[in-house]
């Protein structure tokens, strides 16, 4: 079923198509699975423009659980990241119990956030991936970088707000992330990302500075 621009507003060849559907129990059947499964109750599709420019960190959240169909989202767009010689060397933990956030925010200087959100995710790099040599060796903190950027974008476009708390290369912070997970040695937490509902209206800031820009003729 094509939509107008607004979601909210079908025109008349639209209304009948979508009355036409709605009569048909295939169709319907159809429907009632896509609705199920998560995919049609998700945020309406935005403008990748939109969804970058409208990013930002949001620090204060609802006290709403996020639908693990989101956290699932969040999660594919983040493993869609690209990452060098393909190696995809990271780990996602995903936390929602509420004595792990409250240890975090109780041990991260910069993340006391976490006592109020009701999940977080810890991005990771698996130091043991791909044999890296020295050269290489900080590849995973590049890669799964992307993977962050990435799913604080997934987050914006589900309507959900998030952080990027940094971890990595703070060693305190990577030894605390590392004991609330119990991480083995060979596991980095990059960051940790408190997600959930925004509570407050944070704006996007406006970095577009020309002044930045060097061109090379
Ligand atoms: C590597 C990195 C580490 C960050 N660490 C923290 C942090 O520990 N706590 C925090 O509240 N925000 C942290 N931030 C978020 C930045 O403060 C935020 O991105 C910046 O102020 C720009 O605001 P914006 O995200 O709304 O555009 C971090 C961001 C990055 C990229």
């Amino acid at each position: 079923m094509q939509e107008s621009g607004n979601p909210c507003i079908f025109i008349p060849y639209q209304r009948d198509l979508a009355m036409k559907t709605l009569c048909n129990p295939g169709m319907l059947l159809l429907l009632i699975m896509l609705t199920n499964t998560g995919i049609m109750s998700q945020q309406p599709a935005q403008d990748v423009f939109t969804v970058i420019h409208n990013r930002k960190s949001v620090r204060q959240y609802a006290d709403k659980p996020v639908e693990n169909e989101k956290v699932e989202t969040l999660l594919k767009a983040a493993m869609a990241a690209p990452t060098a010689r393909n190696i995809q060397p990271w780990l996602f933990y995903v936390i929602t119990s509420r004595q792990v956030l409250d240890q975090l925010a109780a041990d991260l200087p910069y993340a006391k956030m976490l006592a109020h959100a009701p999940m977080a995710i810890v991005v990771a790099g698996d130091t043991h991936k791909g044999n890296p040599n020295q050269e290489q060796k900080l590849n995973w903190a590049l890669d799964c970088s992307a993977a962050t950027q990435n799913l604080l974008l997934a987050a914006e476009a589900l309507g959900l707000g998030a952080v990027w708390t940094g971890v990595f290369p703070y060693s305190q912070r990577v030894e605390a992330v590392s004991q609330a997970l119990e991480l083995p040695a060979h596991i980095i937490p990059l960051n940790v990302i408190p997600v959930g509902y925004p509570a407050s209206d944070e704006q996007p800031k406006d970095k577009w500075d020309p002044e930045k820009i060097r061109w090379i003729d």
